[in-house]
């Protein structure tokens, strides 16, 4: 075991563009589990843009990360002393109540009970596909874009680790799917690898020209991650009775002052469209039973993922900003094991 355990903590909350800055590295005692507790040793951090809104001072969905105290975020480690009598050393977890550090101690009344990562299953794929990213797209996909064959569903952020899942859930459901994504290469493996129908790159010239000719018929479900000009975009291109699923806004998540809404938003009442957001704890209790379809899908081959693994505990923060800098294709990740 190491001396001590390095920690990054939340500093100061950010104005505008997160930054290195905003968290402080901290070496900290390696703490004892209590009787029904027990000690893990972190192997790998995930990363999600929600991310950023914790680090604000604004009540959400759930509390902000307080100034001084460890970021919150997922993590797969193994369990290596335990006094609690379901978990024993050796096992691997994924849990949401030791975040940013090397060692943690996890035990009753954390944020979300930890879970066991099942024998022979590569415990990366817990943070990703089937993970929360997973379950998100799983639910904003079925549950509230309610795709039917046929239909023409358009993916935002459709490269990243939500809006990929999404996709392919959407082609296995029979629909012709359109993803938008930032330059060539992440456009090619959409097309080229997970097998869409089409792949635009917001980068390169109007997002409604694109989306105009790629979306003939128009949209039947925009399953959105980006917001912004993109949903703008999409909202010119609606079918009837289309659904927009508001899973995310990443184009807003670092901007001091949100920038005024789409001034389309008629549209939906002309093409009787819905437009609907949600949480993906919305669906705790169906979790189990997504995350098995889910497994089955990828054993099958009719998922593909794919996983940006950076290396180093010093490099958590650099590793966060890697999402809004668009340089991950898929999970981002930090393996942090030696
Ligand atoms: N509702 C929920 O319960 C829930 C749960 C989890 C995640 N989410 C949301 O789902 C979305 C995706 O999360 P994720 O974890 O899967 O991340 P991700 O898509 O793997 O990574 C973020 C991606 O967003 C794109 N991006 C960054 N800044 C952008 C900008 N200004 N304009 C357009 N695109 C930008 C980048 O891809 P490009 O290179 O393509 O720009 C980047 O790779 C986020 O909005 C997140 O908040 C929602």
């Amino acid at each position: 075991m190491d001396a001590v355990n390095r920690q990054w903590l939340l500093r100061s909350r950010p104005i505008g563009m997160v930054k290195e800055s905003d968290f402080e590295l901290r070496e900290a005692e390696i703490p004892s589990p209590a009787d029904g507790e027990f000690l893990v040793k972190t192997s790998y951090l995930a990363f999600e843009p929600a991310m950023r809104g914790w680090m604000t001072d604004q009540e959400s969905y759930i509390p902000p990360v307080a100034l001084g105290e460890v970021m919150r975020g997922a993590t797969v480690g193994e369990v290596i002393e335990s006094n609690h009598p379901d978990f024993e050393s050796g096992e691997l977890v994924s849990t949401f109540d030791v975040g940013w550090q090397e060692y943690g101690v996890i035990g009753p009344g954390g944020m979300a009970p930890p879970i066991k990562v099942p024998e022979g299953v590569p415990p990366t794929i817990m943070l990703g596909v089937l993970g929360l990213t997973g379950l998100t797209a799983y639910f904003g996909l079925l549950d509230i874009g309610q795709p039917v064959s046929g239909d023409t569903v358009l993916v935002s952020g459709a490269a990243g680790a939500t809006g990929s899942v999404a996709a392919q859930i959407a082609k296995l459901k029979g629909c012709r799917v359109v993803g938008i994504a930032g330059g060539p290469e992440k456009c090619a493996w959409l097309t080229d690898v997970a097998g869409l129908a089409g792949a635009l790159d917001y980068k390169l010239g109007s997002v409604d020209t694109q989306i105009a000719e790629s979306c003939p018929d128009g949209v039947n479900v925009f399953f959105d991650n980006v917001g912004g000009a993109i949903l703008e975009a999409a909202l010119n291109h609606l079918a009837l009775n289309a659904r927009i699923v508001i899973c995310g806004g990443i184009s807003a998540y670092n901007e001091a002052t949100p920038p005024p809404g789409p001034s389309n938003l008629l549209n939906l009442a002309i093409q009787r469209g819905r437009m609907q957001g949600f949480i993906v704890t919305d669906f705790l209790p169906r979790f189990e039973d997504a995350a098995t379809e889910l497994a089955g899908w990828v054993m099958a081959g009719d998922i593909v993922y794919e996983e940006d693994i950076q290396t180093g505990f010093e490099n958590a923060p650099k590793t966060f900003l890697r999402l809004f800098q668009g340089l991950n294709l898929g999970k981002q990740l930090l393996n942090i094991s030696d």
